[in-house]
């Protein structure tokens, strides 16, 4: 007899799959070896990753079931997230397997990863087991790279990536500029109780209530129009041009993940800079980052007091909420999402880019690194040099839309699809 929790498994990794694939099959195979992003390993090693990561933390790690192949378990194991360029020699391990061995192992191991379903489910004494637990983090895992290779298809040479017919062209126009929102001084909540959510990473628990002074808020975040202009006001300094810009001649371009557009067709979307960036556009405006109890406060509570799970309220999130889930490739104009305000007048906190903050990435009251099959996963960056980053862009699965999840990255990281939206103090 199949249980229905072991259909329901089987079609959720199935249907994460089919979205991998499709992604990879928008890369050329001869470029797999390719590294548009220095401090990232070529596309190939996250073709590895995701299997071997599924299998080392199901199989592996919570089963004890021991190596499918023990080479590439160990070679795909994890990522890396290093300060400086490594060297060639470091990144490529030798030579990379390939790519018929890797998808043979990838294979492999998704099958492998579906046998154990019942057996996942069945261990009810196992903490990683309960709710299936594992499940939830090996597949959140693959939606989370889905993003990641993203970023990456954004930074490869122009015409490499193409856009498939089955994909809408980008949306242009000059989008809406911000307005200042109050906040009142209150509470926020950050995190979760262990037993208020099935699944969540070790970084959401526990639930930590903060007291938020007053402050202001931009109603949406910056736009590429609103940097040009601050560019332009300061001088042009290269610290400050985005990496997600193309300077060519006179003219300027922006990255997308199917290559660079005109200028004209992204001045109204959210501008995608580094933490560092954003800051100082922030001190220029008179204002400052937010910080991450400050976003928890205006995405989530009301004038009133109330805790609502999404800024627009209790409904399921829909398109017209907001620029997630992949029901667009390219971000959108600032303002299209009005049904998306909170309950403060505040728009786009959830969709249409990750938002920087002032709050370094460091655990809550009560941290465990609870998965004993991977405690690094946040605490190797509890290091001071890393920031949180609020909301989701529009390559954020829908079921990463939680108050509870939080999103990190290294303040001087370009490439991630994060903009960011100015603060001050009342
Ligand atoms: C949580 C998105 C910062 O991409 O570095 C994937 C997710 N960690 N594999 C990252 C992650 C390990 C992580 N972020
Ligand atoms: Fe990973």
């Amino acid at each position: 007899m199949i249980l229905p929790l072991e259909s329901f498994w089987k079609e959720k990794l199935d249907t994460t799959y089919k979205r991998t694939d499709l992604l990879f099959s928008l890369l050329p195979r001869d470029a797999m070896l390719e590294r548009p992003i220095g401090l990232r390993h070529p596309f190939l090693f996250y073709l590895g990753h995701l299997p071997a990561f599924a299998w080392n933390q199901i199989g592996r790690g919570v089963l004890g079931a021991g190596h499918l192949d023990e080479a590439f378990d160990v070679l795909f194991e994890r990522g890396i997230d290093p300060k400086d360029e490594p060297s060639a020699r470091r990144t490529t391990l030798g030579q990379w397997p390939s790519i018929s061995a890797v998808l043979a192992y990838r294979d492999e191991a998704r099958r492998a990863v579906r046998t154990r379903i019942p057996e996942v489910l069945g261990r009810a004494d196992d903490p990683l087991c309960e709710n299936a637990r594992i499940l939830h983090l090996v597949l959140e895992h693959e939606l989370m790279h889905q993003e990641t290779l993203l970023y990456m298809f954004a930074e490869c040479r122009p015409g490499l990536i193409q856009r498939p017919r089955s994909i809408a062209p980008p949306g242009s126009g000059q989008g809406r500029a911000a307005e200042r929102k109050r906040i009142s001084a209150g509470d926020a909540v950050i995190g979760a109780a262990w037993n208020e959510i099935p699944f969540g990473w070790d970084n959401e628990f526990g639930r930590a209530t903060v007291s938020v002074g007053a402050f202001s808020l931009d109603s949406l975040p910056v736009r590429n129009l609103d940097w040009r202009t601050f560019l332009r006001a300061n001088g042009d300094p290269p610290s400050l041009r985005p990496r997600s810009w193309i300077h060519s001649g006179a003219r300027l371009f922006v990255k997308t993940v199917f290559g660079p557009v005109p200028f004209e067709v992204a001045e109204g979307w959210p501008v995608q800079v580094s933490g560092e960036q954003a800051r100082a556009y922030c001190a220029h405006r008179g204002g400052r980052l937010p910080t991450e109890a400050e976003l928890c406060r205006a995405a989530y509570t009301t004038p009133e007091g109330a805790y609502r799970p999404y800024p627009w309220g209790e409904a399921e999130p829909a398109p017209s909420h907001g620029n997630f889930d992949f029901a667009r490739f390219f971000p959108s104009p600032t303002g299209a999402h009005p049904a998306g305000a909170n309950a403060w007048g505040v728009e786009e906190l959830v969709g249409n880019g990750w938002e920087w903050t002032s709050t370094p990435f460091s655990p809550l009251p009560g941290f465990v690194p609870y998965a004993r099959t991977y405690a690094g996963y946040s605490a190797d960056f509890f290091d001071g040099e890393h920031d949180v980053v609020f909301g989701a862009s529009w390559a954020t699965d829908q079921k990463l839309l939680r108050p509870s999840f939080r999103n990190w990255y290294r303040r001087t990281y370009p490439y991630a699809f994060t903009s960011f939206r100015v603060a001050w103090d009342d």
